[in-house]
């Protein structure tokens, strides 16, 4: 059995490219019979920007409701929620000591945030030692992640070297990206990187009017209606071919390079193609949305697996710290 560990933070809705990017690779993943995996929504992190208790529950709620309705199968693997696991804050601080500060200093995701956003926090700055914590008290040994998070893994393999060479034993165990094989980015409706801080993203629980209006809105060149177009950098055939069949892109493909066929068909396209293929996973997903009492208990059995092992591990730590 291998274990893999990932979390992502709640620091909102899950939207297409969260989606795609890396919530159903991670699900496949979980349904080799090999893999052991640990999924988790990482709350104490998204303190490093949300403030509002409300705000926070609901998203806690919402990326749980999203890794179920999409098929994770929490009752053989784990789904639970970081603060659940106090035990990960007591890691953090024993690593914190064991990690040298021009490491945290130099991350890029730290530099990145701390130039655009005005409140640059402590949070913000440790945040890569929670991360390591995070993965290091579950004995990981494969975390999927996208490219933006590798020099967080690495960090953490480095801050475990750290631990491991000050009591000359392999008390933790050093952590391996997984990189996701389709790990490309998900264009947002400006054609840049859909992100929920760009304002540039699908969310695919919309209501149906709402969802069409979004699609409506994703930019496109002026090519006039009775002329070719190019399939090439246009978000919405890229969106298509990523949810259609190879024989459904291919189709979409002729009507570009056919002519008299606007972008506003495509669209339209587009937008019943994300209705088929998320109507399933919507449906499971406003169904347990109005049942948070079934989330939070789903996420309780997950949060006292969860424990088990991190107690485990922290039982290996702190005999050796003297605590
Ligand atoms: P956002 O950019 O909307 O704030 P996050 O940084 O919270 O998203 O990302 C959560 C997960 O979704 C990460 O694993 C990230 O790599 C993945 N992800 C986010 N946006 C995209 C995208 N546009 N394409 C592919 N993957 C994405
Ligand atoms: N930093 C990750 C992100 O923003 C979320 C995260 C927190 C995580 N702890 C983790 C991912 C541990 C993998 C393993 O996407």
């Amino acid at each position: 059995m291998a274990r893999y560990l990932t979390g992502i933070q709640s620091s909102g809705i899950p939207h297409l490219g969260n989606i795609l990017g890396a919530i159903e690779p991670a699900i496949r993943f979980s349904q080799n019979p090999e893999n052991d995996c640990i999924f988790f929504i990482a709350d104490y992190h998204s303190l490093t920007t949300i403030k509002s208790a409300e705000q926070r529950i609901h998203n806690v709620r919402s990326v749980a409701a999203t890794w179920i309705a999409f098929g994770f199968d929490y009752q053989k693997n784990i789904l639970f929620r970081q603060s659940d696991v106090k035990e990960v804050l007591e890691l953090t601080w024993i690593l914190s000591c064991f990690t040298p500060f021009p490491m945290l200093a130099n991350a890029h995701s730290f530099k990145d945030k701390s130039d655009k956003l005005s409140d640059v926090n402590a949070g913000l700055f440790s945040y890569p030692v929670l991360m390591a914590a995070d993965i290091l008290l579950y004995d990981t040994e494969f975390v999927p992640v996208g490219k933006d998070q590798i020099q967080h893994i690495e960090i953490a393999r480095d801050i475990a070297s750290a631990f491991n060479n000050a009591y000359k034993q392999d008390v933790l165990t050093l952590p391996t990206p997984a990189l996701q094989q389709d790990s490309m980015l998900i264009p947002g409706t400006d054609g840049g990187k859909m992100s929920k801080s760009y304002g540039n993203y699908i969310d695919i629980y919309l209501d149906d009017k709402a969802l069409r209006k979004v699609v409506m809105s994703i930019l496109t060149d002026s090519t006039p209606l009775e002329e070719p177009k190019k399939t090439e950098g246009d978000t919405t055939f890229k969106l298509y071919s990523l949810l259609a069949t190879e024989a459904e892109t291919a189709h979409l493909a002729s009507l570009y390079a056919g002519g008299n066929f606007g972008y506003g068909h495509a669209k339209q396209m587009l937008y019943e193609k994300i209705l088929d293929h998320f109507q399933d996973a919507r449906a499971r997903y406003s169904d347990l949305m109005s049942k948070p009492e079934e989330i939070d208990a789903i996420l309780a059995i997950g949060a006292d697996k969860a424990r088990t092992i991190a107690t485990n591990v922290l039982n290996r730590v702190t005999p050796l710290t003297g605590f």
